[in-house]
């Protein structure tokens, strides 16, 4: 059998990797703490569930959705911008909810790169924006996000050549790995960059609702002129608990949007509709459950940071994210850190190269982790890492 090249450039799937030494760890029962996936411990909240089962009852759920979305679904997107951004979005034409962002991010490649085209990208960052990219044939330009430019990228740093050559460019504001912000005179000089070198810009935005101490974040289709030049995604994951039912938001210029809609329409037949009404309960109803569990991450935030401090782990607390991403002493590779880490305390810890080279030298310590869990696992870190050698 003989695979395609795109399955063979694929890069080993660090994740899957780590899964496979925890599950064999607990095979053998030994009790692991996980700080791996950012994947919310806490369930669904009960009134989008009690949406989600009514809906599923319905026959008319049965049968095949649209992948366009419902129109309720997107009507309820599109004010939700409205009231939250304060952006306008025409349910129509500019808005479409893939399958989960990561759907749409993935397949948002194919919309814009030819075999030779080069998407700019972040790094590090989350790890479908260069794949997407691979699969369609392109070259990614890896922009750095530097501690010293706020995790940023440097858009005068992106020599001219390429921003010649460049046909996308992915941000992802509150950050992953790196929790970082960006405010709205960046996304400003973003919208000026693309318009002068013809970009679109895709801004990937799963954590605008996990915020700390007051700090809102903006959108991207804040700045003027966004619409022209770029979309958003943002995702129900993260904000409503619910990763397992893969429903996102894709938002913006209606070209990019249609033309993301014309590739979902000849891959994918949309969402479950129970889970559609199931998103859109989440939009409409009172929003104290998003209060409510960024209270619960804020105090977990908190307890980390101390821990990290007390034991000289250089790090500072996130206005934003789901992640503390903490630099490990010289000497060590992020790999073999965490892979010690596993090995000697039963912690598990996301190396920051998972992320791409820019994430060498730093781990990833994410809040989804239950608080007595939580605890327990950060004085084991703090034990082991007083005996590291
Ligand atoms: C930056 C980023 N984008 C997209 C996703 C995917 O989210 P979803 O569950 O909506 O597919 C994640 C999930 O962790 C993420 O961190």
């Amino acid at each position: 059998m003989r695979l395609a090249k795109r399955i063979e450039s694929l890069p080993p799937y660090l994740f899957v990797e780590i899964s496979k030494k925890i599950a064999q760890k607990k095979a053998q029962g030994l009790d692991v703490i996980t700080f791996g996936i950012g994947d919310p411990d806490v369930p669904t909240p009960r009134h989008i569930l009690n949406r989600l089962i009514e809906a599923a009852k319905d026959p008319a759920n049965h049968r095949y959705p649209d992948s366009a979305g419902l129109p309720e679904l997107r009507q309820a997107i599109a004010n939700w911008y409205k009231r939250r951004f304060n952006v306008a979005l025409d349910p129509e034409t500019q808005v479409v909810p893939p399958i989960g962002g990561k759907e749409g991010v993935g397949h948002m490649a194919l919309c814009f790169i030819d075999p030779g085209d080069i998407a700019l990208v972040p790094n590090p960052g989350y790890p479908v924006y260069a794949i997407g990219t691979m699969f369609a044939g392109g070259e990614s330009y890896l922009m750095p996000l530097k501690e010293e430019n706020g995790f940023l990228p440097d858009l005068e740093a992106i020599p001219a050549e390429v921003a010649a050559n460049a046909r996308i460019m992915w941000l992802n504001y509150p950050n992953n790995p790196t929790s970082a912000v960006a405010d709205i005179d960046y996304f400003i000089r973003v919208v000026e960059f693309a318009k002068a070198h013809d970009i679109v810009v895709c801004h990937d935005a799963p954590y605008t609702e996990i915020a700390y101490d007051g700090y809102v974040p903006v959108s991207f289709l804040e700045a003027p002129g966004a619409m022209d030049v770029g979309m958003e995604f943002n995702s129900f994951s993260k904000s409503y608990n619910m990763t397992g039912w893969r429903i996102g938001m894709a938002v913006g210029n209606a070209d990019v949007i249609d033309a993301l809609s014309r590739v979902k329409s000849n891959l994918d037949s949309g969402i479950p509709q129970a889970i559609q009404y199931a998103a859109i309960e989440a939009l409409n109803s009172p929003q104290d459950c998003v209060s409510d569990m960024v209270a619960i991450y804020q105090k977990r935030r908190d307890k980390v940071i101390e821990a990290l401090s007390q034991i000289g782990m250089k790090t500072s607390p996130p206005r934003a994210g789901l992640y503390i991403w903490a630099k490990i002493p010289d000497g060590y590779t992020s790999i073999e850190f965490a892979t010690r880490l596993l090995e000697e305390a039963l912690v598990v810890v996301t190396p920051g190269i998972g992320y791409g080279p820019g994430g060498e030298g730093y781990i990833r310590i994410s809040l989804t982790t239950p608080d007595d869990r939580l605890e327990e696992g950060l004085l084991r870190l703090q034990k082991w890492y007083a005996n590291l050698t």
